[in-house]
């Protein structure tokens, strides 16, 4: 009832939202459980809590047994959820989702009954067999200039790092969300991931990350403005996409983030017309109300029951309610 790569999360312990992704703070799954008459599970709600920092909760899946859809469980699984999650105190419940699924429509619906703010477009994701990207009719056409040369990321010394962080106190000239240490600090993809040095300065970098299996997915890349134009960042991307089948990928994706319009044009232009699947997500939220559930004010958190009450951070919850996927 939710995502492969969320199953872990199921165990209701702290735990990183994906495992062996970097960079990510450790979150507290939450989830709500919906189950018939009978006793068989009907549906699903999972989010996460943060526990470090300022990123808000967000709805990882929801899902109802085929047999019991368009019968409002979803919508109350979710109503559900959003009480609980405010009463801890959060003030948002955030989702993102990829289009293009036969049930969009229906959770996008969900997502109005509840009402959530209307979704937006947040990042577009463009797939490559290894044998497309190494038929991409740009890998051999770009060098790199003069004076320039391509490093492995695992060979960045103590003394590059320093200055770039230097370089990005005093002139902030990276993106806020593609400074490398973000992306490099809990492990990378070592044989793929590339840095391109100017003459003493690190001035581009494509920093990769092993995704399900044998997918390789280039998650951050960066070039210094003044030399981005004309696919400078091109025989980066050539060298990496040369060594994947040495490092045994067989497949890449590449994932833009729609605020960054020159990295969704980078893609556009540069990936998606040969590409095999082309896939966007799109994002909502939600201003929660986090005042206290009626029926449980003053009570001991212990005895703060099922039906209206309100469980520790990571039980599901099983309270009654009329239809006929009758608890949830
Ligand atoms: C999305 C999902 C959880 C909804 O659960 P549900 O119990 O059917 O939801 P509800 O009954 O509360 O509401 C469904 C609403 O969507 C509407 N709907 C159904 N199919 C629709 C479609 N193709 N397009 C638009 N609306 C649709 C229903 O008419 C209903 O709206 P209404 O109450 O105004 O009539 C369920 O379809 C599901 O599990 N899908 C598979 C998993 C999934 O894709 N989850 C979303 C991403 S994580």
């Amino acid at each position: 009832m939710t995502f492969p790569a969320y199953r872990h999360l199921l165990n209701l312990q702290p735990s990183l939202r994906l495992l062996n992704e970097p960079g990510q703070p450790p979150v507290q799954p939450f989830a709500a459980a919906a189950f018939d008459e009978t006793g068989s599970a009907a549906g699903l709600a999972l989010a996460e809590l943060p526990l470090t920092g300022d990123n808000p909760p967000e709805l990882l899946s929801l899902f109802v047994a085929r047999e019991a859809r368009n019968r409002g469980l979803g919508t109350e699984l979710l109503a559900y959820l959003e009480g609980q999650v405010g009463r801890r105190g959060f003030a948002e419940l955030r989702t993102v989702y990829t289009v293009g699924k036969p049930a969009i429509g229906a959770f996008e619906r969900v997502l109005t009954k509840c009402g959530w703010a209307e979704p937006t477009p947040r990042t577009l994701s463009v797939r490559l067999s290894v044998e497309q990207a190494l038929s991409l009719p740009w890998l051999e056409r770009y060098r790199v200039r003069s004076g320039c040369e391509i490093f492995p990321w695992t060979e960045l010394t103590d003394d590059e790092r320093r200055a770039l962080r230097l370089s990005q106190e005093e002139r902030g000239w990276i993106a806020k969300d593609l400074v490398p240490w973000r992306y490099d600090a809990h492990g990378f993809e070592p044989l793929t991931s590339l840095g391109l040095r100017c003459g003493r300065d690190v001035v581009a970098w494509v920093i990769n990350h092993r995704s399900a299996g044998t997918t390789l997915r280039f998650t951050c890349s960066y070039i210094r403005k003044d030399l981005g134009r004309r696919g400078r960042i091109l025989p980066l991307f050539s060298a990496s996409i040369k060594r994947m089948r040495q490092a045994g990928f067989s497949a890449c994706t590449f994932v833009a983030p729609m605020r960054h319009a020159t990295m969704v044009a980078f893609v556009r232009r540069w990936v998606q017309p040969w590409a095999n699947s082309v896939t966007q997500t799109r994002g909502s939220e939600k201003a929660l109300r986090s005042a206290p559930a009626i029926g449980t004010l003053g009570k001991p958190e212990h005895e703060q029951t099922s039906a209206d009450g309100d469980p520790a951070v990571g039980e599901t919850v099983d309270t009654t309610l009329k239809g006929p996927a009758s608890r949830l």
